[in-house]
């Protein structure tokens, strides 16, 4: 092996930037060269890229975003732009790709693979932390901070105001950050995909006015999940209001991707670069770089997306049982 690509693909998350780090400084140990490419899968097919050397890397370590620049691709969907994107892979002589993402990405791979003669290896990389197969994703304990900054700052206005607050975080799907930022922020309710598909206002509204029978007027704070409510938490509080339940609506949005990596991010992110350049030397394939129980591992790619990670049940239970005291 002499030549390693390398992409970081759909939503950006904080710690891209350290997981890169990690990676050229390893490969550079092994002797190899890497290519990095732009805009995610794009810089493959549009041939948009740039050697990585530690040189490169150096002093990124702390910074959010990605020196790459992410997006999502399209052609990536279509024959034509897989057998383009293979063909570019083979005219650059690369070796391998390592690609640092989410699911969709990882997709992305598993479509490549039939036409590519290289290696394949995955780095999980999103704010969303739902990826089986890695406890954590690279992004996801910056983003939870960077919630939590938020929804501590709504508390002390909903405190001085008495006031229900509906605040709405990321996770596309999933209720991993939804739950996280609820739990760590104290939040009386958590609305999330993992809990229930459709919502019942009514119940809704009753929890609200059980709070207040127990502690009198007080604020409330209810984290929910995008894509839980057709129109967002704009929308359910304009539904609630109607129902006597007055509330205001907060959505956090792309402020949970930036930022600088919290100390969490860089360590995970350093320790799968490294482990993902040091497992391609040694012949892996197709497989995923993550992190179960503070150890490196590997895992099927294939298998990342089937959703069997769950959020933490435990403590989700406990959270319903005694909000409203
Ligand atoms: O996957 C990361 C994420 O930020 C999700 O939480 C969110 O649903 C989505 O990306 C937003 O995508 P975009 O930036 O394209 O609007």
């Amino acid at each position: 092996m002499k030549r390693i690509g390398v992409l970081t693909s759909g939503g950006d998350a904080p710690g891209m930037n350290a997981c890169l780090r990690a990676l050229v400084l390893t490969a550079h140990a092994n002797e190899l060269e890497v290519i990095g490419f732009q805009r995610g899968f794009n810089g493959v097919i549009d041939q948009e890229y740039q050697t990585l050397s530690p040189y490169h890397v150096s002093g990124i370590i702390q910074d959010g975003g990605t020196l790459l620049k992410s997006a999502r691709c399209p052609a990536m969907l279509t024959e034509e732009g897989l057998k383009q994107a293979a063909e570019n892979l083979h005219d650059l002589e690369l070796d391998a790709l390592l690609v640092i993402g989410g699911d969709g990405s990882f997709r992305g791979c598993l479509e490549l693979a039939p036409y590519y003669q290289g290696k394949l290896l995955g780095i999980p990389g999103t704010i969303d932390n739902d990826v089986d197969g890695s406890d954590f994703s690279i992004g996801f304990a910056t983003a939870l901070d960077t919630a939590l900054d938020a929804i501590d700052k709504i508390r002390d206005t909903a405190d001085a105001f008495e006031r229900i607050f509906l605040v709405e975080v990321m996770g596309r799907h999933t209720g991993y950050l939804a739950v996280a930022a609820g739990i760590a922020a104290g939040a009386e309710q958590i609305i999330c995909p993992e809990l229930a598909s459709e919502l019942d206002l009514d119940k809704i509204a009753e929890h609200v006015e059980q709070a207040r029978k127990h502690r009198g007027n007080c604020s409330y704070i209810i984290v929910i999940a995008e894509t839980m409510y057709p129109g967002g938490a704009s929308a359910l509080a304009a539904d609630l209001e109607q129902r006597g339940i007055e509330c205001r609506a907060s959505i956090l949005g792309h402020i949970q991707r930036g930022g600088r990596p919290v100390g969490a991010d860089r360590i995970l992110a350093t320790k799968l670069g490294a482990f993902a350049v040091e497992q391609l030397v040694q012949g892996a394939h197709l497989m995923m770089a993550g992190e179960i129980n503070g150890k490196a591992g590997l895992y099927p790619l294939a298998l990342t997306g089937d959703k069997k990670k769950q959020v933490d049940s435990y403590l989700l239970r406990w959270q319903q049982q005694v909000a409203q005291y």
